[in-house]
């Protein structure tokens, strides 16, 4: 079965592009969050004077991507990297007039058991988007950190009321050599540690903070937003936009303020969302995912 992924926001994400082209004389788009194509086939088939860079970590979306959208010929080109490397890798002879990134995961990594995402489907506890590197599994963070590593990933990055008992309950287990290996034995784990009131009020995901947690960190995922809006900064020519679409408020406060900082100081710009930009209820409607996205854009250039 191929798999599946709805874009979140595309129509607004593709206003936007549309709205601007004319601020910009470049003529490459930068889709740094391929996944599974949802963007950059509508950026192809409607802005027919454009090209489309994409970037992806994980090289089974790039493969299927790549098969996807091959009908494009030279005008889809789509490389297996990390958007936080982008300098180094994106072609020097292209003239970019827009970065587009739609962060997170895809529905294909949250639903593929083997990934290890979903605390709904019993599978490895790996987490790594980019499965072919050295970084470390979730279950390798588990078991090499210390409980206040531990602790303080589940406070920061999930919010997790709980993050000490939770972290105490893994060092206590990993010395008597049991450690979760995979996303049911975690969940059970979470279930063991959780009051069951606190339990019962969040219904079916007791486990969500905590899997949100390990997951930005086993991607670095703020560091790599952090250094993608850095390197757009540096090949943008003047004219060309930045859209982001996050999910969660940690990655769009660095949004914000990484805009704001752009702006007022640095003045290499302005914001064109004054606030964030949300889905409509038809769209929550149809795709829950989207219910927690906020897009925000920038545009370089004094004009
Ligand atoms: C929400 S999906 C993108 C979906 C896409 N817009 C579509 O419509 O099909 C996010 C994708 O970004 C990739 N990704 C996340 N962080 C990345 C990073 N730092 N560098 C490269 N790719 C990344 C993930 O592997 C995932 O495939």
């Amino acid at each position: 079965m191929t798999p599946e992924h709805e874009p979140v926001m595309l129509s607004q994400v593709v206003g936007l592009l549309d709205a601007n082209r004319g601020f910009c004389t470049g003529e490459c788009i930068v889709d740094c969050t391929l996944g599974l194509g949802g963007y950059s086939e509508k950026i192809l088939e409607s802005m027919p004077d454009v090209s489309v860079c994409a970037i992806d970590r994980d090289e089974t979306a790039v493969q299927i991507a790549k098969r996807r959208l091959a009908q494009y010929g030279d005008r889809f080109e789509a490389l297996h990297s990390n958007f936080g490397d982008m300098e180094e890798i994106l072609p020097e002879s292209r003239r970019i007039c827009a970065f587009v990134f739609d962060l997170g995961v895809s529905n294909m990594q949250l639903t593929e058991a083997g990934r290890g995402f979903s605390f709904g489907n019993d599978g490895p506890l790996d987490m790594r988007m980019n499965q072919t590197g050295d970084t470390k599994t979730a279950s390798d963070v588990l078991l090499t950190l210390s409980e206040r590593e531990l602790s303080d990933i589940f406070w920061v990055y999930g919010e997790e009321r709980f993050s000490r008992r939770l972290a105490a309950k893994i060092v206590k287990d990993r010395e008597k050599g049991l450690c979760p290996r995979t996303t049911g034995e975690l969940v059970a784990l979470i279930r063991d540690v959780l009051p069951a009131p606190v339990q019962r009020k969040m219904g079916a995901n007791p486990a969500r903070r905590l899997f949100q947690a390990l997951r930005i960190y086993v991607n670095d995922e703020l560091g790599e937003l952090e250094a993608g809006l850095s390197a757009t900064k540096k090949l943008a020519v003047d004219g060309a936009v930045v859209i982001v679409v996050s999910y969660h408020s940690l990655e769009d406060r660095i949004v914000k303020c990484t805009f704001r900082g752009w702006e007022k100081e640095e003045r290499l710009g302005n914001i064109l969302t004054k606030h964030p930009l949300v889905p409509d209820d038809s769209e929550i409607e149809k795709n829950f995912k989207a219910r927690s996205a906020k897009l925000r854009a920038f545009r370089f250039g004094g004009r």
